[in-house]
C-alpha cells in the first residue's frame, strides 16, 4: 500500500495545500478535495505520514455528511475515490465551532493550570480529567495559521460572523454533535468533542471540510471509558499528541517525526474507528495515486498522461508534434526552454500523479543533462519526424513502471557534477 503525502499534476490547478487536504479547481463552483495521508498535530505537519489515513478521513466524513443530511447541507457532491471527493465551493467561515461534551485534551491542560473560562464559557470546579461536562459546550475558535479562542461576542466584533449567523451556526453544531453521540453511542463509542467548519454557498449556511473524523474529533470507547475514564484509548489522534508532549517535555520541542510504533498504533486506531463507525472494511488501494487519476480521466477532468514539449510555440514541427502527442491521447504542453527550466526548478515535474515525459526539441539539445536531474521524467531529444517524437514521447509514458524517479536524478546530478570538476 502507497501513502499519498503529495498530490502534483501540471493537469490540476491548486487552489489551496492545507497540512491534509489539498484542493483544485473543477468548475461550475466545485473542487476536487484529496485527503493525504499527512498527519499534523498542534498545528504542525508531520513529516512521517500514515498509509491508509486519507481513506479513513474521506470516507468517514462521506458516512457522517450523509447521516447529518437533514440537520444542515453539506459540501459532498460525490467521493470520487477513496481518498478524493467532489465538493462545492464555499466561502468559508474563519471560525472553528468547537463543542465538547467531556473534559479533555487542551481544556484539561488549561484547567489544571487553573483556567476556568473558555472563549466565555464559564466552568465550574471540580471537573476531572475526561469526565462529562454537565453539558456540552461551544467553545469557538479563530480559523488561522495558529487557532486562537475567542468569544462569540468577539468574532462578531472582528467582523468573522455576524450575530444571526453565529447563532445559526452554533445551533447546527450543537445538533450535529447530539446527532454524532447518538450515532456512536449506538456503536459502543463515545463523542468527547470535535470541531465543525462551516462556509456559505449562495447565502446559505453548509457544513464543509470534515466532519466527526478521529483529526477533528476525540472518541473513546464506552465501555473502557465507564470503566475508567481517565484510562480510556482515544480512538484519534490524542495517541499522537501525547507521544509528542512527551518528547517535547524531554528536550523542550515538539519532534516533527513520528516512530513506527506511534504511526503503526494511529493507523490501528483510525481504522479500527472506521470499521466500527461504517462497519465496511478499508479499501486498502494498492495505489491510489493511480487509482486518482483512473477517476479523473474517466470524468474527463484529465487525460492519462502529459508530455511537455520543449521549444517555440510557433514553430511548425513543434505544432506537429503537439498536435500527434494529443491525438495519442496524451496533454500536450509547449513550453519555452527558460519556463521549462524554471518549472523543474521549481519542483513542477517530480512526484506528479500522472505519468508525464520531457520532449526536448532542435536547438534546446543542451537541456537534457539539467533536466534529467531536476525531473523524475523521462527526457527525450526530438528526432525524426514530428509524428515519429510524439509516439517515442507517449510510450515512455507507459515505462514509468520502473520508476527509477528522484533517485536516478540525484545520480544523474553527481555525475554532471564530477564532470564539471574534471578539467
Ligand atoms: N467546500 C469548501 N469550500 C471552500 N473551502 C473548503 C471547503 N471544504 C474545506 N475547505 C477548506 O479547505 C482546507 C482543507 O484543508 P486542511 O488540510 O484541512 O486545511 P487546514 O490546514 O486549514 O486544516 C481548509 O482550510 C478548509 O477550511
Ligand atoms: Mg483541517
Amino acid at each position: 500500500m502507497q501513502v499519498l503525502d503529495k498530490v502534483r499534476s501540471p493537469q490540476l490547478e491548486k487552489l489551496h495545500q492545507g497540512k491534509v487536504r489539498d484542493s483544485f479547481r473543477l468548475d461550475d463552483g466545485t473542487r476536487l478535495i484529496v485527503v493525504t495521508d499527512r498527519i499534523s498535530a498542534f498545528d504542525l505537519k508531520l513529516e512521517t505520514p500514515i498509509a491508509g489515513k486519507g481513506e479513513v478521513l474521506n470516507r468517514l466524513a462521506a458516512f457522517w455528511f450523509d447521516s447529518t443530511r437533514d440537520i444542515v447541507e453539506n459540501h459532498l457532491v460525490e467521493v470520487l475515490t477513496e481518498q478524493s471527493s467532489i465538493v462545492r465551493e464555499a466561502i468559508p467561515i474563519r471560525v472553528e465551532m468547537v463543542v465538547r461534551g467531556y473534559m479533555a485534551g487542551s481544556m484539561t491542560r488549561a484547567y489544571a493550570a487553573g483556567k476556568r473560562e473558555i472563549s466565555g464559557v464559564k466552568l465550574p470546579e471540580g471537573l476531572r480529567e475526561n469526565e462529562k461536562l454537565p453539558e456540552p459546550i461551544v467553545t469557538p475558535t479563530t480559523k488561522e495559521e495558529s487557532d486562537r479562542e475567542i468569544t462569540p461576542a468577539g468574532l462578531v466584533e472582528e467582523g468573522l460572523v455576524d450575530a444571526a449567523l453565529y447563532a445559526q451556526m452554533e445551533k447546527v453544531a450543537r445538533a450535529l454533535f447530539a446527532r454524532g453521540s447518538e450515532v456512536l453511542a449506538s456503536k459502543g463509542l463515545l463523542l468527547c468533542d470535535t470541531k465543525y467548519e462551516m462556509g456559505l454557498v449562495d447565502g446559505r449556511l453548509v457544513l464543509i471540510d470534515e466532519i466527526h473524523t478521529p483529526d477533528s474529533s476525540r472518541i473513546w470507547d464506552a465501555k473502557r471509558h465507564a470503566a475508567s475514564p481517565k484510562d480510556a484509548p482515544p480512538l484519534d489522534k490524542e495517541h499522537v499528541r501525547t507521544y509528542m508532549l512527551g518528547v517535547r517535555e524531554k528536550t523542550g520541542k515538539f519532534p516533527l517525526a513520528l516512530p513506527d510504533d506511534v504511526l503503526d498504533e494511529t493507523r490501528a486506531r483510525y481504522t479500527d474507528l472506521f470499521r466500527r463507525v461504517t462497519e465496511n472494511e478499508p479499501s486498502r488501494a494498492l495505489d491510489p495515486a493511480a487509482r486518482l487519476v483512473e477517476a479523473l480521466v474517466a470524468k474527463g477532468r484529465m487525460l492519462p498522461g502529459f508530455v511537455a514539449v520543449v521549444g517555440d510555440r510557433d514553430a511548425a514541427f513543434v505544432r506537429r508534434v503537439r498536435d500527434a502527442v494529443e491525438r495519442l491521447g496524451a496533454r500536450a504542453f509547449v513550453l519555452s526552454p527558460e519556463d521549462t527550466l524554471a518549472q523543474a526548478n521549481a519542483g513542477a515535474y517530480v512526484g506528479n500523479l500522472e505519468p508525464g515525459a520531457v520532449l526536448v526539441g532542435a536547438g534546446s539539445e543542451g537541456l537534457v543533462d539539467e533536466l534529467l536531474a531536476k525531473t523524475d521524467l523521462p527526457v527525450l531529444s526530438a528526432s525524426g519526424s514530428a509524428a515519429k517524437s510524439a509516439l517515442s514521447a507517449v510510450r515512455a509514458l507507459n515505462a514509468r513502471a520502473l520508476k527509477p524517479g528522484v533517485a536516478a536524478a540525484a545520480h544523474v546530478s553527481d555525475d554532471a557534477r564530477s564532470t564539471k570538476e574534471t578539467p
